[in-house]
């Protein structure tokens, strides 16, 4: 591809303009030609020039309408888009302003029309400098602590008795959902796939939902991604954000890595892990852009009741902020009749994220997915994982489909294997009422006990790995007096008479 860059840039304003070129060729099939239409031209801004990007499109001389995006790639790994239809050979497309306190360092234009080629650009901006004069610069991401600790004992310890995924399948018990499945997975093309997701998968995961159909779920390769990205795509230094905690440290950690301000809107074991809605709406504030929330809930298993949802909704609507719901243990409430609805189909700006990991128990498939009906949140979700991992593994997306394509099944055994090894922790904890005070979980596989009489719970927990029983010091969540305990596993009584022969004594 050659790029042609014409600079014009005064210092003062840092007016810029630059375009570029590339030189023709077929596409050898859509999601290839999908990715060439995409061209990086680098303006001429002067270095730490932050304020707004106003991107200006005039498209090449030939073509027909179609949408166009433009994307400054500033120095933070936000980025900003701008985006709108383009008609005709000479019409030009004006997206909306764009702030960003980072230097602008490229524009990406991406062209819908798979056939594309690139012709000619050409893009205009203006970087009004000392906007907002807060070039501070990416914050780093410090180690996760959940992942750091399982790093050390997941794959060598006899039981684990703390995951929060259920029990899992061999591909082999999966492929026997359909009787053609064998035969369709060793015929599965091994290119890239679809960005978006193919659609199979993006059907059989819109099948979970009620308002939300298959064009409005973008598939990511594991929840985790989803985390990363739809905070990474919509944050950036000057926006704040809420999120419910304790929680899944990524949560927390990725949205503080984006620059935003980031308030915690605290759930407390003293108080039953209740949900304070004054204390919510007290944290809004006229920069608040997203709140996260994560029901079922991770660590203590809990879900919030059905009023408080809705409240949560209409507040988040009165503020018109993003409600990014991670949903990853949704199906896996021990009654079904506490199911919440889903953020995107309850929210016009709510965000499910979902993964074939945890209540479906598949988790070494990497599958996640993101689903939301304001196609802008897409977008740029979409815009970003170009840069993570484009699209998901070919196999994994089969698999995916296929389970979740049966996910009754999967679910009635996750749940079965759950409600057996529930009164089994029950009458745990009552033995050991003097030491573990138990909040009996309503949903998913983990619940979050706080330990008395025992000292250093991480150094206990490190102990216990040693002697072959995997639990979760809660000071991964800045909980040093939990444990968390997972009983989704069909090994767990077992798991459990180890716990109880090293109990100390007391
Ligand atoms: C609340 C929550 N969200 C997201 C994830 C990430 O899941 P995945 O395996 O799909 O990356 C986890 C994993 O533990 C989780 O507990």
């Amino acid at each position: 591809m050659g790029l042609n860059q014409v600079r014009r840039c005064s210092a003062a304003t840092a007016n810029w303009t630059a375009s570029a070129s590339s030189a023709p060729s077929e596409p050898t099939n859509a999601a290839a030609a999908a990715r060439r239409a995409a061209v990086l031209v680098r303006p001429a801004v002067p270095a730490n020039s932050p304020g707004t990007i106003t991107p200006s499109l005039v498209m090449p001389r030939s073509g027909s309408a179609r949408t166009c995006r433009a994307v400054a790639l500033t120095s933070s790994t936000a980025g900003c888009m701008a985006g709108g239809k383009v008609a005709g050979s000479t019409a030009d497309m004006t997206g909306p302003p764009v702030r960003t306190p980072y230097s602008v360092q490229s524009v990406m234009i991406l062209d819908s029309r798979p056939e594309a080629v690139l012709p000619e650009y050409h893009v205009t901006g203006r970087d009004p400098p000392g906007i907002s004069g807060r070039d501070t610069g990416p914050v780093e991401l410090s180690p996760f602590r959940i992942e750091r600790f399982y790093a050390r004992y997941e794959h060598s310890t006899r039981f684990m008795l703390s995951s929060s995924d259920c029990e899992s399948r061999t591909i082999g018990a999966l492929l026997e959902f359909e009787p053609d499945a064998h035969e369709r997975l060793l015929a599965t093309w091994c290119g890239y796939t679809e960005s978006p997701g193919g659609p199979e998968l993006r059907q059989a995961i819109a099948s979970i939902y009620e308002r939300t159909g298959a064009g409005e779920v973008l598939a990511t390769s594991s929840a985790e991604e989803g985390i990363f990205l739809l905070y990474h795509a919509l944050l950036r230094p000057g926006d704040h954000v809420i999120v419910e905690t304790p929680c899944y440290e990524s949560a927390l950690e990725v949205a503080r890595s984006t620059g935003a301000e980031v308030s915690e809107w605290k759930r407390r074991y003293d108080d039953g892990w209740a949900h304070d809605l004054d204390a919510l709406e007290r944290l809004i504030r006229p920069a608040t852009r997203l709140l996260y929330l994560n029901q079922p809930h991770n660590p203590t298993g809990t879900l919030m009741a059905r009023p408080t949802f809705d409240r949560v909704i209409d507040l988040a609507r009165a503020h018109g902020l993003v409600v990014f719901s991670d949903e990853v243990y949704r199906e896996l409430e021990h009654d079904p009749a506490g199911r919440l609805p889903a953020a995107c189909d309850a929210y016009e700006r709510g965000v499910s994220l979902g993964s074939i990991s945890k209540s479906y128990g598949l988790p070494g498939l990497r599958t996640g997915w993101i689903a939301t009906r304001e196609a802008a949140l897409r977008d740029a979700v979409a815009t970003l994982k170009d840069y993570t991992t484009i699209c998901a593994s070919a196999p994994s997306e089969f698999l995916t489909a296929l389970a979740l394509r049966h996910r009754e099944v999967l679910l009635d055994r996750n749940l079965g294997i759950v409600r057996r090894n529930l009164p089994l922790l029950d009458g745990f904890f009552e033995r050991h009422a003097a030491t573990f005070a138990w909040t009996r979980p309503t949903a998913s596989p983990i619940g979050f006990p706080r330990v008395t009489g025992i000292g250093d719970l991480t150094r206990y927990c490190e102990q216990l790995a040693e002697a072959g029983v995997l639990l979760l010091p809660g000071a991964v969540y800045d909980q040093p007096d939990h444990i968390r305990v997972g009983f989704g596993r069909a090994n767990m009584p077992a798991a459990l008479d180890v716990l109880e022969a090293h109990l100390p004594a007391g």
